[in-house]
């Protein structure tokens, strides 16, 4: 039986595992659907989001959520966390030290809620599913892992200032109703098919 999200929040707003504990206003634990299809995971929380307490509540936040709505998705049928939980201070990059300490969290979140698709957001979340791997070659390509479809994407962050990276990100996002579809049947196909031992006749 796996934690509650609500329990996993807890953890993380009393959470002291790393330093960006000591400069944190507010841990960003995510926030979204218990049971969503569907999970994107972004980087760490920038400025607004430690303010809020809450994720991709800044520009890069809104750019997300517009992307969302052209592909008839809403932030509550989804859920949005991110590879580390608190600031880095100035938004530095996350430390492997801090990623390595929070991914416990993330973790825990993902056997709770049961994604059937995630949507990793720039290199640090991409790096768990496919290390070594460079976003520009891999972005938008679907890959299963098990039940689960993992989708690389460029960060809506770096993607919003840059004409090119923009108009990438928004067409892996167009395609990602089709993915979600084909994860569903992929699972329903798995559902209709006879126990293994039926299959001996
Ligand atoms: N960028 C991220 O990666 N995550 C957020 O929550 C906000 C901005
Ligand atoms: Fe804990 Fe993660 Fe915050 Fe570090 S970033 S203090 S591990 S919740």
């Amino acid at each position: 039986m796996s934690a509650t999200l609500a329990e996993i929040a807890d953890r993380v707003c009393d959470c002291t595992k790393c330093e960006l504990s000591r400069s944190r206003t507010h841990a960003v634990p995510g926030e979204g659907n218990p049971d969503a299809e569907i999970m994107f995971i972004g980087e760490a929380p920038g400025w607004n989001e430690d303010r809020q307490g809450r994720p991709f509540v800044g520009a890069a936040g809104q750019f997300l959520n517009e992307m969302l709505e052209r592909i008839g998705l809403n932030r509550a049928d989804v859920f949005i966390t991110n590879v580390v939980k608190c600031r880095p201070p100035g938004n530095r990059d996350p430390l492997p030290d801090e990623i390595a300490a929070c991914a416990p969290y993330l973790d825990e979140q993902i056997a709770a809620i049961r994604p059937k698709v995630i949507v990793t957001l720039g290199r640090f979340s991409m790096a768990r599913w496919f290390p070594g791997e460079r976003i520009s070659r891999i972005h938008g390509q679907a890959r299963q892992f098990g039940d689960l479809v993992v989708v690389p994407m460029y960060h809506p962050a770096a993607a919003l200032h840059q004409a090119a990276l923009r108009a990438t990100i928004e067409a892996d996002m167009a395609r990602l109703p089709r993915i979600i579809d084909e994860a569903r049947q992929a699972k329903q196909t798995e559902a209709a098919a006879p126990p293994e031992q039926m299959r001996l006749f």
